[in-house]
């Protein structure tokens, strides 16, 4: 019985090794970018408002502080191919900590705003590599 034991722990161990490896590739894969729509303070603009991701990285967008915001992509500012209004969240996110999460696979230069706060001077860029 003890031998038994003893092997099973050794197994369990092996897996719990083996999770934490994988765990780690997927973070270093699938890194995600987070983009708050509303500075700490109030002041309205997204923060970073200018970043670099990887192509299939997410991107994060996550209400705090000045809501209700969106995100829209502008059609004349994306990589050509890149449909804007697939990759917006034009209806407003109204809650604390909503989020809207978008990934981005063709490479170039992405423009985008939050439609209320545009003249304020919420806009932003994201170039993807
Ligand atoms: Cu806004």
């Amino acid at each position: 019985a003890f031998t038994v034991r003893a092997s099973l722990g050794k197994a369990a161990g092996t897996a719990a090794v083996a999770v934490a490896a994988s765990a780690l590739l997927a973070g270093g894969a699938a890194m995600a970018q987070e983009v708050l729509l509303g500075a700490n303070g109030g002041v309205l603009v997204f923060e970073p408002s200018e970043f670099t991701v990887k192509a299939g990285e997410a991107i994060t967008f996550k209400n705090n502080a000045g809501y209700p915001h969106n995100v829209v992509f502008d059609e004349d500012e994306v990589p050509s191919g890149v449909d804007a209004a697939k990759i917006s969240q034009e209806e407003y996110l109204n809650a604390p900590g909503e989020t809207y999460s978008v990934t981005l696979t063709v490479p170039g230069t992405y423009g985008f705003y939050c439609e209320p706060h545009q003249g304020a001077g919420m806009v932003g860029k994201v170039t993807v590599n």
